[in-house]
């Protein structure tokens, strides 16, 4: 189970809120594999990348409104997620008949959430924080 701690924090309550939202969804999926549900894993894996993409297009729009400099780089690494999230999404459909894509799927999703999509914003932590 992964849980957002303090450091992980923007102090923005837009994006903190959709990281949270973000982490529950992971661990909902984690629990429902654990437990050997995966009928319904790949439409969760969906809604998860749904989500996600919103989340992106959200705090890109933000760090437009307050100016931050480097948002081109930031939605450049965003747009480099897309290639993993299609192959996460490949691997839901493979976890009711293979274990091995269970275990991958629940590290690979972790991973991404935890490094690739929370730990790489704390690069704007300080501009952002307290802004709204
Ligand atoms: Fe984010
Ligand atoms: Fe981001």
């Amino acid at each position: 189970m992964v849980q957002l701690s303090e450091t992980f924090m923007l102090e923005s309550q837009t994006l903190d809120q959709d990281h949270q939202v973000l982490v529950e969804m992971v661990n909902e999926i984690t629990e429902m594999l654990d437990s050997g549900e995966t009928v319904d894993c790949k439409a969760k894996v969906l809604e998860f990348i749904k989500f996600t993409k919103a989340h992106f297009a959200r705090e890109e729009q933000l760090l437009n409104k307050v100016g931050y400099p480097y948002v081109a780089k930031h939605q450049k690494h965003h747009r480099e997620l897309y290639a993993k999230m299609d192959h996460m999404l490949e691997f839901a459909g493979l976890v009711s008949v293979n274990e091995m894509a269970r275990e991958s799927l629940k590290t690979e999703l972790v991973f991404f959430v935890m490094d690739d999509v929370i730990t790489t914003d704390l690069d704007f932590k300080n501009f952002i924080s307290g802004l709204n």
